[in-house]
């Protein structure tokens, strides 16, 4: 994510993937070699992947989801690298280091607002809702990237429905862990947003299947830099919908704050449809670079996912509702 008023441009931020994350394997392909110019300081992490230490569960048995892509999945190693939580710091490569020590264990969920049966969820019980289901989706970055990754966890619907929504809920507030203890970097003035960071949907897109309350990916628990222990995917969505490390989930009437939009209205909207057609005021949304490709290609309307979504916006200017 990029802000203007963003401290400092970063190398990951202007430096292609490729060359920043595997700059060898990038030169070869190009037929360079001999060449040591490159930064080394991000390259260091490489050397230390990072999984969950206090929780790393390896999910068996996982039923496939009928929404999955055939598309090539991106490799663990990217999509665990090239990471974006501020709570960890704003550098691509920092989460994945800084991150490390994160407890995730104990953990509980509040389930609140709106809803008939207030309820604290403790990680065990979520892990019980329902059958867990390996989900591939393609995952749109505004910024331009995009990753294919196995997700693990199933439909929000199912916890929504547990603690069953009065009519007054309109939409569902969610909410990240903030601990300046563990994430020392979570101050506005280091990271350019405010803390904790939210995130909103309407309640019919939290209720549509494709959302998806996340517990894994690669078939093992989540690593702490994605989001560990549960966190939200939402595949037509820009990658930021995607909160991470949820403590709170609030039904509510109205709609609610989210932290990009509170960063810069002007740039980042409520719903942040993914959208060919509608381009971010500094740059074009038309196409996206997959981490591990050189080429950019087309980027599809709702990220590709128009058949189960489209119908959620019927009649709205989605230049308006951006
Ligand atoms: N959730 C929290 N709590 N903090 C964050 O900084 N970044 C968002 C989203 N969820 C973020 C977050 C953004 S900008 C993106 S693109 C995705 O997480 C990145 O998810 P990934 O690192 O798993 O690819």
């Amino acid at each position: 994510m990029l802000l203007q008023r963003k401290p400092e441009l970063t190398y990951a931020d202007v430096t292609p993937k490729e060359i920043y994350f595997n700059r060898r394997k990038f030169l070869k392909a190009m037929g360079i070699t001999g060449v040591a110019a490159f930064a080394g300081r991000n390259l260091l992490n490489l050397a230390s992947p990072s999984r969950n230490v206090y929780a790393a569960t390896k999910f068996t048995g996982l039923i496939k989801s009928p929404f999955s892509t055939t598309e090539k999945e991106t490799p663990y190693q990217d999509v665990t690298h090239y990471n974006n939580f501020y709570e960890f710091g704003v550098d691509k490569a920092q989460p994945a280091k800084n991150a490390q020590n994160f407890r995730t264990s104990p953990w509980t969920v509040s389930v609140e607002g709106e809803v008939k049966t207030k309820r604290k969820f403790t990680m065990d019980e979520i892990l019980k809702f329902a059958p867990l289901e390996e989900r591939i989706y393609r995952h749109r970055c505004v910024e331009g990237w995009s990753i294919v990754v196995p997700w693990t966890g199933f439909s929000f619907n199912v916890l929504a429905r547990l603690v069953e929504p009065t009519p007054k809920a309109k939409f569902v507030a969610f909410e990240s862990y903030w601990d300046l203890g563990q994430m020392p970097m979570a101050k506005q003035a280091l990271a350019g947003i405010e803390f904790p960071y939210v995130e909103g949907l309407r309640l019919d897109e939290a209720m549509n299947p494709l959302t998806l309350l996340c517990v894994g990916m690669y078939g093992e628990s989540l690593p702490n830099q994605d989001g560990a222990p549960v966190r939200m995917v939402i595949p037509w969505k820009y990658g930021f919908k995607s909160i991470k490390s949820i403590v709170k989930i609030k039904f509510v009437s109205k709609e609610p704050p989210t932290t990009w939009n509170l960063a810069n209205s002007h740039e980042y909207g409520f719903y942040s449809n993914v959208n060919p057609n509608v381009d971010h005021p500094r740059w074009s949304q038309a196409t996206e670079r997959r981490l591990g490709d050189i080429f950019r290609r087309k980027t599809l309307m709702f990220n590709g996912y128009q058949d189960q979504v489209a119908s959620l916006y019927t009649g709205m200017d989605l230049k308006k509702y951006f």
